[in-house]
């Protein structure tokens, strides 16, 4: 093919890949399916690749194709990003109505309510019509140029479909979804959780690898023009509209309004319909459509006078800290947990909030004894957002963190550029009491009846003193009687729950073991490598480099842990009661007959006859790969009792769905093979 026709090939495939790419991401109503527009891209990518000077950064195989940067670049902002002031109830926004009312005269006044989306406002600059640059609000006047990581959010179009040339504002956001499936995932991983998907999404977007955004499924909504070349508006919802035609995704939830009394309707119907949302809100944002009366109202020093935003009630409390408890941690870190007065808060009670360290109680200036305000932290943990100090009588004591364990007495160990205190003893009962805690957890063992009071209660009554006294525990039967809340029953189902815990394949004693930085993820693939504890015990560092999920760190931690004369100890009691030392998974390769081999499989819904860890675990026994989201990878969803969102969408791209009894069927049949 000539150069000549390579463009002109080269600019119809982009058109069209971006026209699919709107109607998929942004109009959630595709045409052709995954497999014509992979092929679409592919074409592309072979094209670009035979002319590589024809690739131009729009092109929709460059949204990944940049560089990690050395920092931020800063962006003056032409014109500023405004914040706007806030409403709390119905009575500030009849207020907002009158003084509205008052500005414009006589005149009848339409007002446009949207959804006030909890992200990370941005700013995107296009020039005829190209995606030149994405910038983060920073404070109003200067913000960072954060163009790459843009990019990567497929509902962003690249290139518009009039060559305008336009400033436009809208708020990058994590949907719920992918927010929950990156805190799994950073949960399996050992790395510290999001409090919430805001947190995240701004999170992602300031890394300056864009591979790192490209991976967390970032949206955006637009919802404003800061400047427009070319065209005329004369109302904020002809401005939405053109967004609109120019391929922009605005969210439809917005409504015009001529009566006060409507609008606050609408917005309390937003209030309870929120949690239905796919993506988080923290209120609802009112706008005067007609920038004629925008002109008019003007602005103050801060935000303008045409617009209010209305928050909704915010999900945080007041209550009192009467104290703080401090634990030290199976890795030895030292970490203060606030204890509060137990208040309800988001329909749950609330007695505990975790203070992370000392440097936050540090930062807050808290005292033992002040009012605080405790915030549900995107639903996980509660927090403690401020301190009250007008509240104070006088009676409240500072807080001193202690210099010694807790629990031994050793002296604790602040490491260089850690903000932790750590207890290093390797023989203080808490590092040991915790080891053993995460050892029989739901992702490690997963050892039924052993909740954190009944290890304690164990280790207290010294009936287990490591890992492996668990599985000579058959023989203190009496003693285990004489526990408190122990019965017969009890005691047995607790025994028979440690005696199955033998048969696990051996990841989960790989990550049970409490390697430092193997988390369960990485006890996975080690498992699946090695196939077996002996050989991962021998392996020596070129071997686990090998592997791409191993760097150096994780190789050494292993090699460490291995060498040393206790741990041999330990796994030679552990393997003299029997605990299985082999990966009972099936290794891809070796999986090409059995009825999943090589496919991807997503769980939804819940099943009614086995956990999903259990069901995890019978899919890889079948060859099959669970991951979390549906997606044009996916092969097999199997969906249980309430499936959602997954399982419309494994409808939406084809893929095939079998419900809990296809899938008994499916074990069966391979049970009897
Ligand atoms: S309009 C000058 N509309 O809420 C007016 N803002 O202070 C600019 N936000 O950080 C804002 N959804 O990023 C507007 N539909 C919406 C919004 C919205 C979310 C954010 C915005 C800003 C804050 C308002």
């Amino acid at each position: 093919m000539d150069r000549q026709t390579a463009e002109q090939k080269i600019e119809e495939l982009r058109q069209q890949i971006e026209y699919h790419n709107r109607l998929y991401f942004v109009e959630d109503r595709p045409e052709i399916t995954d497999r014509e527009y992979d092929a679409l891209m592919r074409q592309l990518q072979e094209l670009e690749s035979l002319f590589p000077e024809l690739v131009t950064p729009d092109s929709p195989t460059q949204r990944v194709g940049g560089e990690p940067l050395p920092h931020f670049e800063k962006v003056e902002h032409k014109v500023p990003m405004l914040s706007l002031g806030n409403a709390f109830n119905e009575g500030d926004l009849r207020d907002f109505d009158r003084r509205v009312r008052q500005a414009v005269g006589d005149q009848p006044v339409r007002y446009v309510c949207e959804l006030k989306i909890d992200g990370l406002a941005v700013s995107l600059r296009y020039e005829d019509g190209w995606f030149v640059r994405g910038a983060t609000r920073g404070d109003g006047q200067t913000g960072e140029d954060i163009t790459q990581n843009l990019k990567t959010i497929r509902s962003l179009p690249l290139r518009l479909r009039k060559p305008v040339t336009i400033e436009v504002r809208g708020e990058a956001y994590m949907p719920k979804r992918a927010f929950e499936k990156l805190n799994r995932e950073r949960e399996t991983r050992g790395e510290p959780l999001f409090a919430n998907p805001r947190n995240s999404a701004a999170g992602s977007l300031r890394q300056l690898d864009p591979k790192v955004a490209a991976s967390r499924e970032l949206d955006i909504f637009v919802y404003g023009i800061g400047e427009l070349i070319g065209e005329t508006v004369e109302s904020h919802s002809e401005g939405l509209a053109l967004l609109e035609s120019l391929g922009f995704k605005v969210n439809p939830e917005r409504r015009v309004f001529e009566q006060i009394d409507e609008l606050i309707a609408f917005i309390n119907r937003w209030a309870e319909k929120r949690p239905e949302l796919p993506y988080e809100i923290d209120g609802m944002v009112i706008k005067v459509d007609s920038f004629a009366q925008q002109q008019e109202l003007g602005f103050t020093a801060k935000s303008p006078r045409w617009a209010i935003a209305y928050k909704f009630p915010a999900e945080e409390t007041v209550t009192v800290l009467e104290g703080i408890e401090v634990n030290v941690g199976r890795t030895g870190v030292v970490t203060p947990t606030a204890l509060l007065k137990p208040v309800s808060l988001a329909g749950t009670t609330v007695k505990r909030a975790s203070l992370h360290n000392e440097e936050i109680i540090r930062e807050k200036g808290l005292m033992l004894g002040d009012h605080v305000v405790v915030k549900k932290a995107g639903d996980i943990i509660p927090e403690i957002v401020a301190v009250l100090p007008e509240r104070r009588t006088g009676a409240e004591r500072p807080f001193q963190m202690p210099t010694h364990c807790p629990e031994c007495g050793s002296e604790l160990i602040r490491f260089e550029d850690e903000v932790a205190l750590r207890c290093i003893n390797p023989d203080c009962p808490a590092l040991i009491r915790e080891g053993i805690i995460h050892f029989v957890s739901r992702l490690a063992m997963n050892i039924e009846g052993l909740g954190e009071k009944v290890v304690a209660q164990l280790f207290e009554q010294k009936l287990i003193a490591s890992v492996a006294d668990l599985y000579y525990l058959h023989e203190r039967r009496d003693d285990l009687l004489r526990l408190e809340r122990m019965g017969e029953k009890s005691v047995d189902n607790l025994l028979q729950a440690i005696e199955a815990s033998k048969e696990n394949s051996v990841e989960r004693l790989i990550f049970g073991l409490g390697i430092r930085l193997i988390g369960a993820k990485a006890a996975k693939v080690l498992a699946e490598r090695f196939g077996h504890l002996d050989n991962l015990q021998r392996a020596t560092r070129e071997q686990l480099l090998e592997i791409d999920e191993i760097g150096p760190k994780m190789a050494d931690s292993i090699l460490t842990y291995f060498a040393m004369p206790q741990v041999q100890e330990l796994l030679e009691r552990l393997r003299a009661a029997g605990v299985n030392f082999a990966y009972k998974g099936v290794r891809a390769e070796e999986g090409s007959d059995l009825p999943l081999a090589g496919k991807t499989v997503v769980l939804t819904g819940t099943l009614s006859t086995m956990t999903r860890q259990e069901a995890e675990e019978k899919i890889a026994r079948l060859g099959g790969k669970v991951t979390g989201s549906v997606s044009k990878k996916t092969d097999l969803v199997i969906a249980g009792e309430k499936a959602g969102s997954k399982l419309e969408k494994a409808g939406k791209l084809g893929v095939q769905v079998i419900d809990e009894a296809s899938f008994l069927q499916l074990l069966e049949q391979q049970q009897a093979d």
